[in-house]
């Protein structure tokens, strides 16, 4: 099958509706779990400020000129997250580059979903007014909530049938439309949610821990983590934006929606950590407990104070909001995969693809009960999942992706791709000095660090 072709005969290949629709569906991807589940507890694993600065290098450095790279891909080639790269330069060789990020969505959307039903449920529990009653023992219902074989699970199979919903309902009328409504909504409850945390008191010992950094702490893990989560949350080589960036128009401004993705995603993810680490202090709770983290902080600061309750239905609201419309990004990158292999219909591909990944999740969750002594590398399955995805396969794919756009498909033609239709390209020779030589190179020495090799 010719990638040009790739869109199945039975539905004209699809498009955004606006300019705005591309944007907003695209941070809404990038601006998730990764910002502020995953975020905060990675920072506390890995000693606070001196691994936030390094994060930030890497996505000024690695994570904006690969994203250009990325969307250029998609708008270039016009076609599923593994055809796009067939397309753009006629050649069949690179397209495993695609097919390494569609089984990274497949890998992340079955851990994430866990978490994200995670979210589901506390949002719930909050708004039926249980959350701060249930969690006033600091947590310990919450390690008995996800432990458990069966409660978990349903949330989680619950918001895979509301993601598998939202992607039947195609690019325009299913994605875009509710990014539209989503995103703004999540923007308004992060503003409120900054103005609640910085009048909390006892905030000064968190923010030491969160803003200065202390450098000796730093180890080859802490480097490949920063990598890895620079990756994971800007969604980037996992095909979200070949794939978000293929049903976009000509016109827009490749340069300007990068820049304005990196900037939502890096902010929310800051704002974040000036939530959280305040309250993790103040309420003597290990910044380096794990994935556990945000869910067991949060219901103890909301216990504490005046009008905790409504706050907390903000709160959860707004991390199962910034998790759905990243979950719809991770099933729509293997739906339009499918949809456009198999020559089958959206509204078949994706109920498909979200049930199996939806298995696969199942065993995700059990990791943290029955299966806790499944393990390999000594990962659990949830662990080991996050892991392979984030600080091995992403950053892995990243790197062919730059060989790629720097050697195969080449700058000049990435460039073309960008200017079609009259926008620039600012910063053009850094960006391809970047893709060509630093960014391989960096990727490169991180990977043979981390594997005690140099
Ligand atoms: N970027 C998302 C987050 O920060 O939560 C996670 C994610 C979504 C990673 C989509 C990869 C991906 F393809």
């Amino acid at each position: 099958m010719s990638a040009r072709n790739a869109s199945n005969s039975l539905e004209p290949r699809e498009e955004w509706g606006t300019r705005l629709g591309f944007m907003l569906a695209a941070a809404g991807s990038a601006v998730g779990l990764g910002n502020i589940w995953r975020f905060p507890f990675v920072v506390g694993e890995s000693g606070g400020a001196a691994f936030v600065l390094i994060y930030l290098a890497f996505v000024l450095l690695i994570g904006l000129p690969l994203l250009i790279g990325e969307i250029s891909i998609g708008r270039g080639g016009r076609a599923n997250a593994m055809d796009s790269y067939g397309a753009v330069t006629k050649s069949k060789k690179w397209k495993f580059n695609g097919l390494i990020g569609i089984i990274v969505n497949f890998m992340i959307l079955s851990f994430y979903s866990v978490v994200s039903g995670w979210a589901f449920y506390y949002f719930i529990l909050a708004l039926t007014g249980n959350l701060v009653a249930e969690d006033r023992d600091y947590g310990s219902s919450f390690g008995g909530f996800i432990s458990d074989p069966l409660m978990p699970v349903v949330w989680q199979l619950l918001l895979m049938a509301i993601i598998i919903f939202i992607v039947m309902g195609g690019v325009k009328k299913g994605i875009e439309r509710w990014n539209n409504i989503l995103m703004p909504t999540l923007f308004v409850l992060l503003i409120v949610l900054v103005f609640r945390s910085v009048s909390l008191d006892g905030a000064g010992e968190g923010l030491r821990f969160f803003l200065e950094p202390d450098f000796s702490v730093i180890n080859s893990g802490v480097i490949l983590a920063a990598l890895g989560q620079a990756f994971f949350s800007l969604s980037l080589a996992s095909g979200v934006y070949v794939t978000y960036g293929s049903y976009s128009r000509s016109s827009s401004s490749i340069t300007g929606n990068a820049g304005g993705i990196v900037f939502l995603d890096v902010m929310v993810a800051i704002m974040a950590g000036l939530i959280i680490f305040p309250a993790v202090f103040h309420y003597g709770i290990d910044p380096g407990s794990g994935p556990d983290l945000v869910f067991i902080t949060f219901p103890a600061i909301f216990t504490d104070m005046p009008f905790g309750t409504v706050f907390a239905v903000i709160f959860f609201f707004f991390i199962f909001v910034a998790a759905l419309t990243s979950a719809i990004s991770l099933l729509e990158v293997v739906t339009a995969f499918v949809k456009e292999r198999f020559n089958i219909s959206r509204k078949i591909a994706a109920p498909v693809t979200g049930l199996v990944i939806a298995i696969v999740g199942v065993f995700a969750s059990l990791s943290f009960g029955v299966l806790s002594h499944v393990t390999l590398i000594d990962r659990t399955i949830f662990d080991l999942l996050d892991f392979l995805s984030a600080e091995v396969l992403l950053p892995f794919a990243g790197l062919v992706m730059s060989i790629f756009l720097g050697w195969i498909w080449k700058p000049a033609a990435v460039k073309a791709e960008i200017e079609k239709e009259g926008n620039r390209f600012p910063l053009f020779t850094l960006w391809s000095f970047l893709i060509k030589y630093v960014i391989p190179l960096v990727i490169l020495i991180v990977f043979l660090d981390s594997l005690g090799i140099i």
